[in-house]
């Protein structure tokens, strides 16, 4: 889809559609004058009162040369979300031969304006031969007069929303397409256009560096697993020694291993990789709109498989950082190749972790489809990743790291079991990462239940989110 910017007055816009809002409680904006005969008579028959993602459309509007007019129920502007509103509008639209399709700013942020029409117009059908979603072919949004600050707010939504779009396609990728070595490949692909530094460690220099854990994992599948790591500096010197780390697991399939799944729903396991995926995208995103601090991502790649290789519960790996840790359950995968990607990422001198991992059935029991659950060592790290999801609009929940549920860990004969019981699932997941990441300041991002949509929203299609991708870019950007 082309986008643009452009300065004009309402009347100018040339498109096969015009979006303007209007918010309850107030009176339309005065360059709507032309249609407010149209307007009080939507009023009055009830079919629009401008309440939330309310749609009206006037074909063939007298003063303008767009060929309709679409008015846009706004509701309470306290409560209003253009990204939103603009995405469900692009999505209504879409299947109704809109091709064009302009929206009028009226003072609105172009930023959120661009990514809602880039998010909207997505859709998961790159494997269908016929029928595939009709897509908008061009999106201006338009203001009334010139701005530098508009131009980059613009610049700046559409490149952090086709990042966020390239996470999803990797995340709904089936995983016959999408093998760890593949994922390599792609981010590869990925750095080489952007102008970023990519390396691959294989299984061999894995094997020579000690991380067992991550091995253990990769040993039952005949695809060979990959840790991707890719470096972006900034061109001047960076003001602090901070360094930051994107650390996003990476599992193409989870099967669950010897304690394998239930069949039922496990297809869905191919987004097991949705943490490393939205690491991928952001760094496509900041490879172009270039913070000041250096960010490196890892993205520990495996297949969780069962075989005649696969680990076995009971079975003791040893962790890059020295640790020994009793696989009980093979299922809980996440954290055994996060921990050695935790510690690499320590070794190469990060001074900031954070991590996103779909790595819990039980954050999705507490917290849904809604919330990420967010987890920390560092209450300032914390603050700044919460205040950059806070902008971006993704939602996330604090959830409690007491010391107490630490002793859910325990093994009798290695330093850690791999699972805490039943209870408090997704908090002694994230001691486990904890114990790796130690003193260093680190938030965990649980994504198991926001990674993946089961029933399509009307701002956004069924399956995968692209969740967290704006969310990292502008902690970068931020710091
Ligand atoms: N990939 C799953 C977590 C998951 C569950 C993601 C549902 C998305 C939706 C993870 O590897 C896993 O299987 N976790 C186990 C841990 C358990 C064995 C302690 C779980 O949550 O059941
Ligand atoms: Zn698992
Ligand atoms: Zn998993």
């Amino acid at each position: 889809m082309e986008t643009k910017l452009q300065y004009l007055p309402l009347e100018k816009i040339e498109a096969d559609a015009v979006a303007a809002v209007l918010f309850e409680d107030e009176p339309p904006p005065s360059e709507l004058k032309f249609a407010s005969s149209w307007l009080e008579e939507l009023r009055a028959s009830e079919e629009f009162s401008a309440k939330s993602d309310e749609l009206a459309t006037l074909h063939q509007p007298s003063a303008l040369r767009a060929r309709r007019l679409i008015a846009v129920g706004g509701g309470k502007r306290a409560a209003f979300d253009l990204r939103k509103t603009v995405a469900t509008v692009v999505r209504a639209l879409k299947t109704k031969g809109v091709k064009k399709f302009a929206w009028w700013l009226n003072g609105a942020d172009p930023e959120a304006a661009v990514e809602g029409a880039i998010l909207g117009n997505f859709e998961p059908d790159q494997y269908k031969t016929a029928n595939q979603g009709k897509s908008l072919e061009a999106f201006h949004a338009v203001a009334a007069t010139n701005g530098a600050d508009l131009d980059a707010a613009f610049e700046r939504g559409r490149i952090l929303a086709e990042a966020q779009n390239f996470t999803r396609e990797l995340a709904n990728e089936p995983a016959n397409r999408l093998t760890p070595l593949m994922l390599a490949d792609r981010a590869r692909a990925m750095a080489a256009e952007c102008g970023l530094d990519c390396e691959v460690l294989d299984q061999d220099r894995m094997r020579q560096l000690g991380m067992g854990a991550l091995l253990g994992v990769a040993q039952g599948s005949a695809e060979p697993p990959a840790l991707i790591v890719i470096r972006y500096r900034p061109e001047t010197a960076p003001r602090t020694s901070d360094h930051l780390a994107l650390i996003g697991k990476g599992v193409t399939f989870d099967t669950g291993g010897v304690s394998i799944k239930p069949a039922e729903g496990m297809e869905k396991m191919k987004y097991d990789m949705s943490g490393g995926a939205a690491v991928l995208g952001a760094m496509r995103a900041l490879a172009k709109l270039k913070p000041a601090i250096p960010v490196t991502a890892f993205v520990p790649a495996v297949e969780n498989m069962v075989g005649g290789r696969a680990q076995r519960p009971g079975d003791i790996v040893k962790s890059l950082d020295g640790k020994t840790v009793e696989v009980l359950n093979t299922d809980a995968e996440g954290r055994l190749i996060l921990i050695d990607a935790i510690t690499y990422a320590k070794r190469q001198g990060c001074t900031h972790l954070v991590d996103a991992a779909t790595l819990t059935g039980a954050i999705v029991v507490a917290l849904g489809h809604v919330n990420i659950g967010a987890f920390a060592n560092d209450d300032a790290l914390l603050a700044r990743v919460m205040a950059a999801a806070r902008t971006e609009g993704e939602k996330m929940w604090h959830m409690p790291l007491d010391e107490d549920y630490k002793e859910l860990l325990k093994s009798a004969f290695a330093d850690l079991a791999n699972i805490g019981g039943r209870w408090g699932g997704a908090i002694s997941a994230a001691w486990f990462l904890r114990e790796f990441a130690g003193d260093t300041p680190w938030v965990h991002l649980d994504i198991a239940g926001t990674a993946w949509l089961d029933d399509a929203k009307p701002y956004m299609a069924k399956g995968p989110s692209g969740v967290c991708v704006r969310t990292f870019a502008k902690l970068a950007l931020g710091w």
